[in-house]
């Protein structure tokens, strides 16, 4: 039995990976698809500067981010027996540095995009969190790459 896979959630009949279970292999998916968003939604802005496509695109990415977050990582991580009982081995610090990363990137994007929303969609006052934009899609993309890579330590036999 590995400890550190959340073995009650989900069948274990992974779409693509015999080993994961279908919700291992589906939330995979929506990873993937998150930063195919955040590496559109950065294009769009750096290459064809629509801020309000930007603004729509990034909306979706946080969207699509707090869905994963609510619906599979947080009951799955509250299932992770390796957490709990060996928090100091690696792949109990690799979930932990990745789900840490996870809730404060989420805490960033809806604070970049509700700012947006609630302050009727003026463009100029985004414009001016170009630092805070820049470092969240630098932590985004390290906890969506340490998420791919719990998934390999956990389903992939190497
Ligand atoms: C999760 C939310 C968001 C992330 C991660 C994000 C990320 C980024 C990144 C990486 C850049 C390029 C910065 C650079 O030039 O190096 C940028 C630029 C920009 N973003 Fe966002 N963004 C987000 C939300 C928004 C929203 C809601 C708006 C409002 C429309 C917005 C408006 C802009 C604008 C106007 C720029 C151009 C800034 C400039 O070049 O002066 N962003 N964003």
């Amino acid at each position: 039995m590995n400890i550190y896979s959340n073995e009650e959630w989900g069948s274990k009949t992974g779409l693509f990976n015999p080993n994961a279970t279908l919700t291992a292999d589906l939330n995979l998916l929506f990873q993937i698809a998150i930063i195919i968003f955040l590496v559109g939604g950065v294009s769009i802005v750096k290459v064809r500067r629509r801020f309000t496509k930007h603004g729509v695109v990034m909306g979706i990415a946080v969207s699509l981010n707090m869905v994963s977050m609510a619906v599979v990582m947080i009951p799955s991580l509250l299932g992770f027996r390796g957490l709990f009982l060996m928090p100091l081995t690696r792949p109990a610090l690799v979930v932990a540095i990745h789900a840490v990363m996870g809730i404060l990137v989420e805490i960033l994007g809806i604070w970049l995009v509700g700012t947006w929303i609630f302050r009727h969609h003026e463009i100029k006052a985004c414009a001016k969190k170009r630092r805070p934009m820049r470092v969240t899609v630098l932590l985004w993309l390290v906890e969506l790459f340490l998420g791919i890579y719990v998934y390999v330590m956990l389903y992939l036999p190497i």
